[in-house]
């Protein structure tokens, strides 16, 4: 796919437009209210897809391992994901129900995997991602490797070129406005141990746009993912 012509080599050499997308540009100006899509998503979206989702995106996704009491090892991505704290490195990710089996497992070891998920892992992410009963390893469903942490026992995939291994802080279950319970159950755990692939090291440097981090967007199946055509900087003011 040949750059835009504001990109050389694959940073930003000129100002990009300020918002765009596949189709016409987006104009920055200030909307007026008949411009915008209004909704409560209580009372629905109107719209013929949910955009929450699509809106909320690229999201990183938690390829989370973890190992049941049992010693059974288990896999599943989870794209409300991220990080919130840098000291100590807190990450957390959140189960949509209280049937997810990752939930479970970390519930009774106190353990999991943060596994970094890069374009050539896609497909096999997503294989991880079916229904399956908690007897199941999706190592072995999805033809991935479980390599032993160093600090938990809750394996690492092998093939992903980035793993941190935690142990859990809180898990909590989320609330609307008004007090009442949500079906979701946010998971926090402090990462206690990290495993990087040096071939993504430059001068002492992590590479993201190397590593091409999969991101999840909106729709069924929308993914992003990372590479240094898209990649700008921008110092804070001072
Ligand atoms: C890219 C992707 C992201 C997902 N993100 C979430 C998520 O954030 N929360 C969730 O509950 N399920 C999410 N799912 C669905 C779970 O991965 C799926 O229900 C899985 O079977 C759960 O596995 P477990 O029961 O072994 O934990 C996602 C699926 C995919 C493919």
């Amino acid at each position: 796919m040949a750059a835009p012509p504001f990109f050389q080599s694959g940073r930003a050499t000129a100002a990009a437009p300020p918002l765009f997308r596949s189709g016409p540009t987006i104009e920055p100006g200030a909307r007026t209210a008949a411009d915008l899509h209004f909704y409560e998503p209580g009372k629905g979206h109107g719209l013929r897809h949910n955009p929450f989702k699509a809106i909320v995106a690229p999201r990183p996704i938690g390829w989370i391992s973890t190992r049941s009491a049992g010693g059974v090892n288990n896999l599943a991505p989870y794209s409300f994901f991220n990080a919130f704290c840098e000291a100590p490195p807190i990450v957390g990710f959140a189960c949509a129900s209280d049937n997810r089996d990752t939930l479970h497992n970390v519930e009774q070891t106190g353990e999991f995997v943060f596994n970094l998920v890069t374009r050539a892992l896609a497909e096999r992410m997503n294989a991880t991602s079916a229904s399956v009963a908690p007897d199941v390893d999706e190592f072995t469903l999805a033809g991935l490797t479980p390599a032993p942490s160093r600090l938990i026992a809750a394996p690492r995939v092998a093939q992903s070129p980035v793993s941190f291994e935690c142990r859990r802080t809180d898990v909590l279950q989320l609330r609307a406005a008004d007090g009442s319970p949500a079906p979701a159950w946010l998971v926090l755990g402090e990462v206690i141990g990290v495993h990087l692939d040096k071939a993504l090291l430059r001068d002492g440097t992590y590479d993201t746009a190397a590593a091409q981090h999969l991101a999840r967007a909106g729709g069924l199946g929308d993914y992003f993912w990372v590479c240094a055509d898209t990649m700008m900087q921008m110092k804070r003011p001072g």
